[in-house]
């Protein structure tokens, strides 16, 4: 296992996918770690952090920042407070995501630009933001979470397949311009992962959509958090531009 010495920030990461990744990276890769969120329970981010620092247990000191990763200049906020709090930014987790779903038929222009704003606009937002440090620095990962309807569709989702069809294809432009700066970016396609995002599915539409997973059972949130791991580690130096897709054979 490598000396764990890189800070990172997840966006969305106080609980679900998130949270599991930053529990990871506090597990393997990482001193300090910062999650970024609109919301915690109770709203108070400083005891939420404390809470997670002392369930990982190893000395890893975890951040909370109150941040809408659609906003720019609360991405650009984030970095500061990470670069002031854990002294600089190695990898960058875009992760904050929301559905909206609805055939387009009744899909709102509303809800079409909430999801594209969240969804993708923050990936723009906090990519810019940490890309500065990293570039400074010469150093960095980004791994952006996508998802496997941005690389098959999914009625329902217009808004939402787009959105992480438009995080593949910003992640495969960043691999390419911030490649010379010793900076990788990769997406992770999640396939089912059993988190608050997909709980509002009843039995039958789990089973409906299982029928298509070979692995025949939904993923855990900490079966992302492993690879993404993976990928922020020096094992995964020569891979950039790249979308894993961790889906139980969901698409192959
Ligand atoms: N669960 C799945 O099956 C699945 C599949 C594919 C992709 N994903 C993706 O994984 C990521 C995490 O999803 P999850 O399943 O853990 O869902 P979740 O709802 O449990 O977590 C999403 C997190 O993002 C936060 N968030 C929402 N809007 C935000 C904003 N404007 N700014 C900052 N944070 C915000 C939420 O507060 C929450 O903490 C999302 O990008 C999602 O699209 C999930």
């Amino acid at each position: 296992m490598e000396e764990r010495k890189l800070r990172a920030i997840i966006t969305g990461g106080s609980r679900g996918i998130g949270k599991a990744i930053l529990v990871e990276l506090a597990k393997r890769n990482c001193i300090s770690v910062m999650f970024s969120d609109v919301a915690v329970e109770g709203d108070d981010f400083n005891a939420h952090a404390k809470k997670i620092e002392d369930e990982i247990g190893n000395g890893t000191k975890v951040y909370g920042f109150k941040a809408d990763a659609s906003k720019f200049d609360e991405a650009e906020a984030t970095i500061a407070e990470a670069v002031e709090k854990m002294g600089g930014v190695d990898i960058m987790i875009n992760n904050a995501g929301i559905t909206r779903d609805n055939l387009l038929m009744r899909m709102t222009e509303a809800d079409f630009d909430l999801v594209i704003n969240i969804n993708l606009k923050s990936v723009f937002n906090y990519t810019k933001a940490a890309m500065r440090p990293m570039m400074k620095q010469r150093y960095g990962k980004i791994v952006n979470i996508a998802s496997v309807v941005g690389l098959m569709g999914n009625a329902g989702q217009a808004n939402y397949s787009a959105s992480k069809a438009g995080v593949i294809g910003f992640t495969k432009t960043m691999a390419r311009e911030l490649s010379s700066r010793n900076i990788n970016v990769n997406a992770i396609a999640p396939g089912f992962i059993e988190t608050d995002m997909t709980s509002k599915l009843n039995d039958n539409q789990k089973e409906a959509l299982l029928t298509n997973v070979p692995l025949k059972r939904m993923g855990q949130p900490e079966d992302i958090a492993k690879a993404v791991a993976f990928l922020c580690s020096s094992d995964a130096d020569y891979i950039t531009g790249q979308v894993l897709t961790v889906d139980g054979g969901m698409v192959m």
